[in-house]
């Protein structure tokens, strides 16, 4: 028996809980929302997916009801306001980060062993918010946007090698931001085979400068911020946690020395097992790698200090 809740009905949340129902990586799944009927709504449809695509999930949609995820094992926070064409995910602070202290002040009471993975932006930060506010375990805290990031690399790498997707590895460590983010371009490969033998280096330096801003891509386009690849991101994250995968996955963690950063949630690779993070791997970084680390984390503290300034915590 396991159980997962999805705070926040909109499309990130409501995708996450359809992927895990149809891949039945809990026995259940609760969906939260403070809109009226909502989730209830979005559940039930999904419910009646059941017979059509051969799942047995129990689904549960609860306005603002946090005693329906009593004891829950884990629980995604995607609840917050998207951002709008043009806008940055670091705009999104102010609101934000006030939804994000209400929801753990509920998670915390009612699924006080849950692990938490935040997906709500600014992403990075409001980990380390969910994390100070929350006061649960750094293992136990950690957030949805390298897992994500690295996804999109994986599909801009494939167009630029013309591999077969699911034969391309790669990896985006740093922040998830526009500018933050790290794709390791060093470490990309195509079955083991570094890139750099498929593409010439402008092709190569396209796909990075592409997945940073594959984000602002999709919101450009549809108006909204994505929700499909983001959705299914924090659903395998789950998949890791509760069947125990030890899959090595990059995503924001709390650093305590690692790489050199302290007092910070930032992407690494980390094996997410069903302890939350079982291990963080220190990748050798070349020295411009580590540089871009630096800046990035420099960068991410620099949000986290709005939290003082605007006293969430
Ligand atoms: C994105 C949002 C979810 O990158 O941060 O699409």
């Amino acid at each position: 028996m396991s159980k997962v809740t999805v705070v926040g009905a909109g499309a990130v949340g409501a995708t996450c809980a359809n992927v895990m129902a149809c891949r039945e990586v809990a026995s259940e799944v609760v969906l939260i929302d403070i809109k009226e009927g909502l989730s209830e709504g979005k559940m039930l449809d999904m419910y009646q997916c059941s017979t059509l695509m051969d799942f047995d999930t129990k689904l549960v949609g609860a306005t603002n009801d946090y005693k329906r995820s009593a004891n829950s094992d884990v629980v995604v926070i995607t609840s917050g306001i998207p951002r709008k064409p043009g806008m940055t995910r670091e705009e999104l602070i102010g609101t934000n980060a006030e939804i994000m202290k209400g929801v753990i002040a509920q998670i915390v009471r009612y699924s006080p062993r849950a692990i938490v993975i935040v997906v709500a932006n600014p992403m990075d930060t409001l980990t380390y918010l969910a994390l100070k506010a929350s006061g649960l375990p750094k293992h136990r805290v950690f957030g949805m946007g390298g897992a994500l990031d690295s996804s999109r690399f994986k599909c801009y790498l494939a167009k630029a090698t013309g591999a077969n997707i699911n034969n391309i590895d790669g990896m985006v460590i740093g922040g998830h931001g526009d500018t933050t983010m790290i794709p390791l371009l060093s470490k990309a490969s195509v079955n083991g085979v570094p890139v750099t033998q498929f593409a010439s280096k402008k092709k190569l330096a396209e796909a990075v400068a592409n997945t940073m801003v594959g984000g602002a891509t999709l919101t450009k386009l549809i108006g909204t911020s994505a929700w499909y690849a983001p959705g299914a991101a924090a659903s395998m994250m789950v998949e890791s946690i509760l069947h125990d995968q030890k899959k090595l996955i990059p995503c924001s963690c709390y650093l305590d020395g690692e790489y050199g950063e302290h007092d910070l949630c930032i992407g690494v690779p980390a094996v997410i097992g069903r302890k939350g993070i079982e291990k963080i791997v220190e990748l050798d970084l070349t020295k411009e790698e580590a540089e871009k680390f630096a800046a990035s984390a420099a960068a991410v503290r620099k949000t986290n200090q709005v939290l003082h300034e605007i006293k969430a915590i």
